[in-house]
């Protein structure tokens, strides 16, 4: 991971239970609130490269529109197949109620066959 975090969004623009997609850099990047804080990920399934941001939050879950594999909100692991890989995670921190993300080196992106 990077050390250079970059502001993505005002905390108070993303409520608990939410996600939403940001572009830091060339990166579509997925934010999502959780209620054990936020985290970001690379907003592309590890499956079949589906964007993530249009599928659904439920709780710590993340279900990819496409295919339904589902993520854990928290960490980006598999939850539920068909994905077998994680999603690319970014670090991120809260500096004066503003979400920083500090993009991961490469995407993880994986393409099933
Ligand atoms: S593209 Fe996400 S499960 Fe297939």
């Amino acid at each position: 991971m990077s050390d250079e975090y970059i502001a993505a969004l005002p905390l108070r623009e993303l409520a608990p239970g939410s996600m939403r997609a940001v572009e830091i850099g060339a990166r579509d990047v997925l934010l999502c609130h959780t209620k054990e804080g936020v985290a970001a990920f690379d907003s592309v399934c590890s499956h079949a490269q589906a964007r993530m941001s249009e599928g659904r939050l439920r709780g710590t879950r993340l279900i990819c529109p496409l295919h339904g594999a589902s993520f854990d909100a928290r960490d980006g692991r598999v939850l539920a197949p068909p994905a077998t890989a994680p999603l690319c995670r970014h670090a991120v921190r809260i500096s004066d109620g503003v979400i920083e993300v500090a993009l991961a080196a490469s995407a993880a992106v994986r393409i099933s066959v």
